[in-house]
Formats: C-alpha cells, sequence, structure tokens
C-alpha cells in the first residue's frame, strides 16, 4: 500500500510540472492569460508558433513517460500486477497535469499526457486514437475536436485490441476529466465559436 501512495504522489508530482510555462515565461508570454487560456501545447503553438508547441507537447507526453518508467521499476518490489500499477501511475501523471500542484490545482486539458501514457502503454490503441485526432482536426480544423473524438474512443480501442481492464478503466475516467477540462471549448463549438486552427494566428 505505501508503495501505491508513494508510486501516485510520484506521478503526479511529475505530471504537475507546466511545460506550457516552462516554455511561455522566458518570451514573457503567461499561456494562462492569452490565446485560450490553457496552459496546453495547443494554445503555446497558437501563441508562439508550432515549434514551442511542439515542444510542449514533448515536454507534456515525456512527463507522462517518465511516471510510468518509474512505476514500472518500482511494480516488481510490490505485490500488485503490473497493469494495476502502470495505471494508477499514468492516471495521476494526467492529473498533475489537469489539478497541478505547482498552478494551484489548475491545469491544462490532458490531452498531450494521456498520449505519452498511452504510447508508454497500449501504442496500437494509441496509434488509433491519434489517426483519429487527426481525422477529426483535418476535418473540422479544430483541435478541440480531435482531442474529443480520439479520448472518447481510446478505451473502445484499448477494448478493440485487447488491453487490460485497468488500462480501459483509466483510459475511461481520463477520457471524463478531459471532457470536462474541454468544456469551454464545448459550448464554443456548439455556438459556433470555437476558433478554427487554420485561422489561429502564429507567434
Ligand atoms: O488539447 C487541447 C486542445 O484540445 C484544445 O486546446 O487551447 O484550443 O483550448 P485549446
Amino acid at each position: 500500500m505505501v508503495y501505491l501512495i508513494f508510486i501516485s504522489i510520484i506521478s503526479y508530482i511529475l505530471g504537475s510540472i507546466p511545460f506550457a510555462l516552462v516554455v511561455c515565461l522566458p518570451f514573457g508570454v503567461d499561456p494562462r492569460k492569452e490565446g485560450s487560456k490553457n496552459p496546453g501545447a495547443t494554445n503555446v503553438a497558437r501563441l508562439l508558433g508550432k515549434k514551442w508547441g511542439f515542444i510542449t507537447f514533448l515536454g507534456d507526453a515525456s512527463k507522462g513517460v517518465l511516471a510510468l518508467l518509474i512505476a514500472s521499476f518500482l511494480s516488481s518490489k510490490t505485490p500488485y500486477s503490473q497493469e494495476l500499477i502502470l495505471s494508477l501511475a499514468g492516471f495521476f501523471a494526467v492529473l498533475g497535469h489537469l489539478f497541478s500542484v505547482f498552478l494551484g490545482f489548475k491545469g491544462g486539458k490532458g490531452v498531450a499526457t494521456t498520449i505519452g501514457v498511452f504510447l508508454f502503454l497500449a501504442p496500437k490503441a494509441i496509434l488509433v486514437s491519434l489517426l483519429t485526432f487527426l481525422a477529426g482536426v483535418a476535418l473540422t480544423g479544430f483541435v478541440s475536436v480531435g482531442s474529443l473524438l480520439a479520448t472518447f474512443f481510446l478505451p473502445i480501442n484499448l477494448f478493440i485490441f485487447n488491453y487490460s481492464t485497468e488500462y480501459i478503466i483509466c483510459a475511461t475516467f481520463l477520457g471524463i476529466l478531459i471532457w470536462y477540462k474541454h468544456k469551454e471549448n464545448i459550448k464554443r463549438l456548439l455556438r459556433g465559436e470555437e476558433k478554427s486552427w487554420k485561422k489561429e494566428k502564429h507567434g
């Protein structure tokens, strides 16, 4: 039990590192106050350009992978299954991104960190979700639509590819949280006010 708590806390703290701020603050830009006001890769791309958005994406995805690498190392020391330990670590890493201890329990929308986590856990399922993401963005022009579709289909993809129940439960809870974090995007989409990716300004 002590290991479970330890792994959850380490993963949460790692997930809390806000790479959008790490990238933006040296430019004097605060992604929480500009653009969509979201400390995430899409908003960094919007404010500083695609290169910095991609660097933010890599940072946010990597912290998910790192949490799982640490959990994978520690899992041999626990009586619990590897699937349970890794799901827990992945969940808490994304939770850290969503409700960061460094940002007063506010945070981003969790998509990049979820991609990092499931690239490690279930590469086949996340690749299908990534294709869904790209199709959603290409067809509608909205990054948020790609994110919502990809996270909706992730648990289904995991089920189809026969991944463990723990991973499916983890992806389902993360999907609910990610949709919750997209509530303003959903409202804007319904009002026809969401900004198209193609029309966004790059620095
Ligand atoms: O992954 C985040 C994306 O779905 C939406 O980002 O900045 O347009 O709210 P943003």
